[in-house]
């Protein structure tokens, strides 16, 4: 018999429609992948070489726990470059990737039966873990009518004796959406944790500006990571800032959980910080162009796309009104469009109905995604 909360971690759909694309392909027909969040740029040569010299020199050990202190630092001199909010680099935990630096912080505040408060459309491994630390999820509906902007007067009437923290995703995937300054600030000043997954950070459009938590509360937990803005998914590197106070017990269970992070990869980190910001702000760039293909080519057939993303690199579209649910639907995308898509379902209930649409592949595989579509379309 298997725990009973693993029950509760739900399938990742958009990896079941990849899945299954990768089959298709292997059967010989090729599909356009507009599915899943990954970045389709080389990492920075810098980080690259890094790592190559880090292995070649014999750096093939455990490191302290929280992470190289170089690295630690550097994160730190980042942290207040970008938000104007300087750390003492004894508040970073380095970790293989954001997801683990996700899962500490809800390892130190849950317990089984507390709650944690979530927007949703939501990132679908969030539920997942708070699911796997026996804690509930607590969702807090946002919609296209608003932006996809969070209601505060409902998160303060979804706070309980038990809530223990609530997450803040901006920009958030799957809607792209930013969260303007005066809601981040008024969460920020409930008193409440809240543990702002800032792995989007810098790829915003358009002037779009994000509030980080940090520094407007001594109850931040940061989460951020190399996956996304430095097209690193594969080195698995991450990290945690949080308040000093916390410091200790997730020091301790950084060192039973995982031990430490790749000594090489922090050093592709430490190089990537080092180097890394003329390449980070070109694909910026890239993705403003592809998402301005992306979002009027879908517009263009009809569909209904509620926000302009202004951040990340996803278009979640209304397709409400081909009365299907969206595995189904983005089944049917594959079958008849041979494109792969990302499911609304995966992000909770308030998406059913939508699909994702990634922009972080390459601008032709976007075009040609368009077109197969476009020509699908009469048949879906
Ligand atoms: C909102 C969000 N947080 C965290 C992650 C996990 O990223 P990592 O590769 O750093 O573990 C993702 C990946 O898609 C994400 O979309």
């Amino acid at each position: 018999m298997f725990a009973k909360r693993t029950q509760e971690v739900e399938p990742f759909l958009a990896m079941e429609v990849m899945e299954r694309g990768m089959a298709m392909a292997r059967a010989g027909t090729p599909i356009v992948q507009l599915g899943v969040g990954e970045p389709n740029f080389d990492a920075p040569p810098a980080a690259v070489q890094a790592a190559v010299d880090s292995l070649v020199s014999g750096e093939t050990h455990y490191t302290d726990s929280r992470g190289l202190f170089v690295l630690r630092e550097a994160i730190a001199q980042d942290c207040e470059k970008r938000r104007g909010v300087a750390v003492d680099p004894d508040r970073v935990v380095v970790t293989s990737g954001t997801s683990p630096a996700i899962l500490l912080c809800l390892n130190l505040l849950v317990d089984p039966g507390d709650e944690v408060i979530l927007a949703t459309p939501h990132y679908p491994c969030y539920p997942n873990m708070i699911a796997a630390c026996g804690g509930k999820t607590v969702l807090v509906p946002t919609g296209p009518d608003d932006g996809f902007v969070m209601d505060v007067t409902k998160v303060r009437a979804a706070i309980t004796p038990r809530t223990r923290a609530i997450f803040l995703a901006s920009p958030a995937n799957p809607t792209g959406a930013v969260q303007p300054k005066e809601v981040v600030e008024e969460l920020s000043s409930l008193g409440i944790p809240i543990l702002s997954d800032e792995i989007y950070g810098g790829l915003t459009y358009d002037g779009a500006h994000v509030t980080s938590p940090m520094g407007l509360t001594d109850h931040c937990y940061l989460l951020d990571g190399f996956s996304k803005r430095y097209a690193m998914t594969g080195f698995r590197l991450g990290y945690l800032i949080a308040p000093e106070v916390a410091m200790r017990p997730l020091q301790s269970l950084m060192q039973s959980f995982f031990i430490s992070t790749s000594q090489f990869v922090q050093q592709a980190g430490i190089a990537a910080l080092a180097h890394g910001a003329a390449q980070v702000e070109h694909m910026r760039q890239q993705y403003a162009i592809r998402r301005r293909i992306l979002v009027d080519g879908l517009r263009d057939m009809g569909l209904s796309i509620p926000i302009d993303p202004p951040g990340a690199f996803y278009a979640l579209v209304d397709m409400r009104h081909f009365e299907r649910d969206s595995l189904t639907l983005s089944f049917d995308i594959l079958d008849k469009a041979h494109v792969a898509t990302g499911p609304g379902r995966d992000f909770g209930e308030a998406a059913e109905g939508f699909i994702r649409f990634s922009f972080a592949t390459s601008r032709e595989d976007i075009e040609e995604g368009l077109r197969r579509l476009a020509r699908a379309l009469p048949e879906l």
